[in-house]
């Protein structure tokens, strides 16, 4: 029996852009999901997922059925072990269960079941699999789910955790070493699916596409600015980068007018830049305060109706418990 561990994401910047080959920076945060496999000797895939389905009724696939139907709660799990048993010739009976957290605050629970689940397995058969090599497991089942539009960074701060600069598909994949990120993260309430809101914006960028590709253009420049800022820890010029980062995202008519209360407020009481984070529509925006600040903008954001998470970012990634 094996267990594995995967933490939760938060966008930092670059989000849509990324999906059309832009860069984008990405933190891991300490909201962790666990994945147990065990091997059995008939020939049912068994998924026990309460944090997922909202019950403990086991699910019970047929081991060549794996991945061909699944219901959308379990859908990445079953996904990452159908491309895992194609990949390796695997045919045997599995029990699965998963843990998580009560609510996940669109923090990346099904990438880290996804990395969870592609480690867990690695490890219950015998191989020693590297960080790239789970990520394009992992990252080829998502895509399935997703209908293609998926960049994968939530899959590669999953897998190698800490604090990442990312590219589309993971053909770049660089740690940023900082010993900090002086962050607030706020919780706006539910929101519409990604993939839903990804269409949206394509459907924009169809629309007015030399608009739109220069606004991507131009969020895979500050992205690049705000890496440099980020390595020489210069929160003042990141805070600027976050701001018109944000000005963009509402331009892709993906911001709301309860995140824009949200960030506005931080901004009010004294951040350096305040933004929402990943998808839109709800979901979290974040803020990047000094420490004079911070409870200021911790007040302000939770008197406008947000949620503060009290979370570690820079977490580790994908590990066997
Ligand atoms: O909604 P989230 O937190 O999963 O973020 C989605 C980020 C997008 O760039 C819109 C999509 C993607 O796959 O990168």
């Amino acid at each position: 029996m094996t267990t594995a561990s995967a933490p939760g994401k938060l966008m930092l910047l670059g989000e849509h852009a990324v999906v059309y080959g832009q860069p984008c920076l990405v933190t891991a945060v300490d909201l962790r999901y666990f994945v147990t496999i065990e091997r059995t000797d008939d020939e049912y895939v068994q998924v026990i997922a309460p944090d997922l389905v909202g019950s403990t009724e086991a699910r019970n696939v047929p081991v060549r059925e794996i991945g061909k139907q699944f219901i959308k709660e379990t859908a990445y799990v079953e996904a990452v072990i159908a491309e895992f048993y194609d990949k390796y010739g695997v045919s045997t009976g599995l029990r699965v269960s998963t843990r998580g957290p009560a609510k996940s605050y669109g923090l990346g629970s099904s990438s880290a079941v996804s990395a969870a689940t592609v480690m867990a397995l690695a490890k219950e058969f015998g191989l020693v699999l590297s960080n790239k090599e789970m990520f394009d497991i992992a990252y080829a089942s998502v895509l399935k789910i997703q209908r293609g539009k998926a960049s994968g960074f939530d899959v590669a701060s999953a897998i190698y955790g800490g604090l990442l600069y990312y590219r589309t598909g993971g053909t770049q994949i660089d740690s940023i070493q900082t010993t900090q990120l002086p962050i607030v993260i706020g919780y706006s309430g539910t929101k519409v699916g990604t993939v839903s809101l990804v269409e949206q914006v394509a459907t924009l960028q169809k629309r007015h596409s030399e608009v739109i590709d220069t606004v991507y253009n131009t969020i895979g420049r500050l992205v690049e600015a705000a890496k440099h800022s980020l390595s020489e820890q210069d929160w003042h010029q990141f805070g600027e980068l976050m701001n018109i980062n944000q000005g963009f995202l509402d331009a892709l008519g993906v911001n709301t007018a309860k995140l824009s209360s949200l960030i506005y407020s931080a901004r009010d009481a004294g951040a350096f830049g305040a933004k929402l984070s990943g998808a839109g529509g709800g979901d979290c925006m974040f803020a990047i305060t000094d420490s004079a600040s911070r409870d200021s903008v911790i007040e302000a954001i939770q008197n406008a109706g947000g949620m503060v998470l009290d979370l570690e970012v820079n977490a580790g990634g994908v590990r066997i418990e």
